[in-house]
């Protein structure tokens, strides 16, 4: 396991989300209602980045086809999604927001 800054917590607008880069991935940090959530920024149904989608009641809906993402779990709640998408930890210190990746991730 590995911690990594990312932004700082005012960064990130309540109900907006931010895109972090490293390595070859895309995660999506998002603010839902003050907390804070990662998952990976891809829609699991099409190419489609979920950082762009509305959030609300600690969900995020894609913009491509509307399937909605549980932020804690990554399960698709909505169809057509039917796979979830991945989530991290995130951590909150000194006003910046760490993610915890696992190794092979
Ligand atoms: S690309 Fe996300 S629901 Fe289709």
């Amino acid at each position: 396991m590995a911690r990594v800054k990312t932004f700082n917590t005012t960064d990130i607008m309540q109900n907006a989300s931010k895109v972090f880069n490293i390595d070859d991935k895309e995660i999506a940090l998002i603010n839902c209602e003050g907390k804070f959530y990662a998952i990976d920024d891809l829609c699991s149904h099409a190419e489609a980045s979920l950082s762009e989608g509305e959030v609300y009641d600690c969900k995020v809906e894609c913009p491509l086809h509307g399937a909605e993402f549980d932020l804690n779990t990554g399960e698709a709640v909505t169809l057509p999604a039917t796979k979830p998408v991945k989530t991290y930890p995130v951590y909150v210190q000194d006003g910046h927001l760490y993610i915890e990746m696992n190794e092979d991730a």
